[in-house]
């Protein structure tokens, strides 16, 4: 099992399960073990009654450069893309309690697309957003090209996830992609606060307004499938070998 994502349980705040990505050294990038492991975890909080709240957390400075770009390689050169991304995102998107997240700093491909499932994200001002796909000769995913443009109108969709124009922290927020912008080094803090916070709230009745408030998430659950799709094909494309060397190259 990697330590490259933690699974911790903070004591001072009972009911919250915190995912840390713990990778620094790669900028958080994130393999196939480390899906598996946050898939899993989403997964048995669903009917483990000390859960009540799950908060994604990085490292200072970086929330997660996205997918592992060796991994990408791996598929690129003949490999099959993994089900691992895919099981993980359909456990996010139907994740059955509260899903928070905490951004400091990069926050890249699926590290932008992850908050787009979850219920409340803080981050600092430093944060930058940004989906490379099209760059990398690949297409969205997670279900960013419909929730998107729901949140945000199709400029501001187009200009993330296929122009790959960056977002500030401030951007994002006006955008609706996050809740709100705290201090470096408050983030930590105000983002286990939070979890706490609603992990003290009566389960049912936050379990019934969370429901409520996000609909039916079936459509969001096809798009996931539907993008993998042209994902996986684009991804045994040579223009995104050629991208993934570049990257490799550099
Ligand atoms: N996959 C694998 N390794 C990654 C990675 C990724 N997505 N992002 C960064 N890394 C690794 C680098 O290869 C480097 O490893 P090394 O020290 O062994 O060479 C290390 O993390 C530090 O990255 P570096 O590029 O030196 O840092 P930087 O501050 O100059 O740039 C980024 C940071 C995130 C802007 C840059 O690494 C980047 O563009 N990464 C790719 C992001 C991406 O396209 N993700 C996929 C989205 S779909």
């Amino acid at each position: 099992m990697t330590d490259d994502v933690l699974i911790e349980r903070p004591q001072a705040h009972p009911g919250v399960q915190v995912i840390r990505f713990n990778r620094p050294a790669k900028k958080n990038a994130i393999t196939r073990a480390m899906y598996t492991k946050m898939a899993n975890a989403l997964t048995a909080a669903a009917t483990d009654d000390t859960v009540r709240v799950t908060a994604f957390l990085g490292t200072e400075g970086c929330f997660s450069a996205g997918n592992d770009m060796a991994d990408f390689m791996a598929f690129a050169m003949g490999g099959t893309m993994g089900q691992e991304v895919i099981d993980f995102l359909r456990a996010l998107a139907a994740a059955a309690k509260p899903v928070i997240s905490g951004v400091d700093g990069l926050a890249i491909g699926i590290g932008t697309t992850i908050h787009l499932h979850c219920d409340l994200t803080i981050a600092s001002s430093r944060s930058v957003f940004k989906t490379p796909f099209v760059d990398l000769a690949l297409v969205p995913e997670a279900a960013s090209s419909l929730i998107v443009p729901r949140l945000a109108g199709h400029q501001r969709a187009f200009a993330l996830l296929a122009a790959g124009e960056p977002l500030t922290a401030e951007e994002a927020r006006d955008a609706g992609l996050i809740w709100k912008i705290a201090d470096a080094a408050a983030i930590e803090q105000d983002v286990l606060a939070l979890a706490a916070s609603l992990a003290k709230k009566p389960p049912e009745a936050l379990r019934i307004a969370r429901n409520l408030i996000r609909g039916d998430r079936s459509d969001v659950l096809a798009r996931i499938d539907e993008e993998a799709g042209h994902f996986a094909a684009q991804l045994k494309s040579a223009e995104a070998r050629a991208a993934f060397e570049a990257f490799m190259r550099r």
